[in-house]
């Protein structure tokens, strides 16, 4: 039993049923349409007519895997005594073991005005629906949040031909995840499209004229002209149905090093999950599509070999905002010490994040080939010097060809 129809959902489906599981698959979800990519949907999809796309498979995949799909159904409680859970809907299913894939949500914009029209987020096909074809016709676009939601969707937004301002609490750009040159070079990129950056500011309220936006108040009192206000700032865990089930939460449901909830019946995986990371050095709770991929096949194989395996797979990022592509692998927080390889003028380079001697993660922004070579170091627990991560002559893709992966 699976409750959540997102990436992870989905694949812990699938991966079971690619693995050979015989029994009864379920897997429920409160959105209305087929298990979908959400990725494109702050990029390709918001230009691009279609929905065909996005699709994770098409409904005769589920058929016939048999993975029975319950869509536009939430669970709304679990019985851990009985092994069951039970939907809004009134359905009971049991389960041996229950995988709780349930995601996150919006962050919910706290000021006045958030509810007229023309003010939007962003998460599933029915918003990125909404704002495509909202696009067209909007000239003044406010962007709250300079994180990957808001950068986005403001290159979508210059793209459509609208005058573009983000806001943004903090100092710097997607300073949740990136370093400060990251951040800077990323700002420069949106600056030179024409988009206004104000950071360490935010909109107090939304004002508007019979129901609909016109503009935004800041903190300081200056009003910016919007008919289309959409809001990034960031997400919250859906972790509500098990706290009710009294499994242990902490801004995520938590696991341990097996992807297991406090109860062991019960696995989570994806953005809802705080799991113990060896790459962090304590529990972190990440949102992406690598992480709800894999801790949903790691899941799906424990289940099917009944080995405890602990769960390590390295973390990797990427965003695309326009002609700027940045990939991230590793987790680069806290690290205290970089060192940059090619020119950041070109915007083709990587920066290398060191804690002491320590290879955190790098971040690439047109240099794939860096990524891909940081991803093999760090799956393999290997060393780089900061001189060779520097040094262009230094083969870094032979040298992470060279190595195998660490012994578990
Ligand atoms: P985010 O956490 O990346 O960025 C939110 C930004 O909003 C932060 O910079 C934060 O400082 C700022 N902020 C928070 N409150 C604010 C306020 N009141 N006023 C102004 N700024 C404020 O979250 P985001 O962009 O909303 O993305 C949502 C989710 O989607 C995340 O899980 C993200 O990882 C995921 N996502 C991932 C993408 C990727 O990997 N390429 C692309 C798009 C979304």
């Amino acid at each position: 039993m699976i409750a959540g129809g997102g990436q992870a959902g989905f694949q812990t489906a699938a991966s079971l049923r690619q693995g050979g599981f015989a029994g009864r698959v379920v897997l429920v979800g409160d959105e209305p349409v087929l298990p979908y990519q959400r990725p494109p949907l702050s990029k390709v999809y918001l230009s691009r007519p279609g929905t065909d796309g996005i699709r994770l498979r098409g409904a005769e995949f589920f058929e016939e895997s048999e993975i029975e799909l319950l869509r536009g159904e939430c669970v709304a409680g679990i019985d851990r005594a009985d092994r069951s859970v039970t939907t809004e809907s009134g359905t009971t299913v049991g389960y041996d073991h229950l995988v709780l894939a349930l995601g996150s949500r919006n962050r919910a914009l706290p000021v006045p005005g958030a509810d007229l029209d023309g003010v939007a987020g962003l998460r599933t096909v029915a918003d990125a629906d909404a704002l495509r074809a909202a696009l067209p016709s909007a000239r003044d676009v406010v962007v709250i949040g300079g994180g990957f939601i808001g950068l986005e969707f403001a290159v979508a937004a210059v793209d459509a031909g609208a005058k573009v301002t983000v806001v943004e609490a903090l100092p710097r750009l997607m300073s949740r995840v990136v370093s400060e040159p990251t951040s800077e070079f990323f700002a420069g990129f949106h600056r030179a499209r024409g988009v206004d950056l104000l950071f360490g500011t935010s909109v107090s309220r939304i004002v508007g004229e019979g129901g609909a936006a016109t503009g935004v108040e800041l903190a300081d009192g200056t009003r910016i002209d919007a008919d289309l206000v959409v809001a990034g700032i960031g997400v919250r865990p859906n972790t509500e149905l098990a706290e009710r089930a009294g499994l242990s939460v902490d801004d995520g449901i938590v696991v341990d090093e097996t992807l297991r909830t406090s109860d062991p019946a019960i696995s989570a995986v994806g953005d809802c999950a705080r799991f113990p990371s060896p790459h962090a050095g304590c529990p972190v709770r990440l949102e992406s599509v690598q992480n709800a991929v894999d801790q949903a096949r790691h899941v799906a194989s424990r289940l099917l070999t009944g080995e405890d395996v602990p769960y390590e797979a390295v973390p990797w990022f990427w965003t695309d905002q326009g002609a700027a592509k940045l990939q991230i692998a590793g987790l680069v927080g806290g690290h205290d010490r970089r060192v940059v390889r090619g020119d950041r003028d070109e915007g083709r380079f990587t920066i290398f994040c060191y804690r002491g001697d320590r290879l955190l993660g790098a971040e690439s922004v047109g240099r794939a080939v860096d990524h891909m070579a940081v991803r093999r170091i760090l799956t393999a627990g290997a060393a780089l010097t900061p001189e060779q991560a520097s040094d262009v002559d230094f083969d870094l893709k032979a040298y992470s060809k060279s190595l195998t992966s660490r012994p578990r």
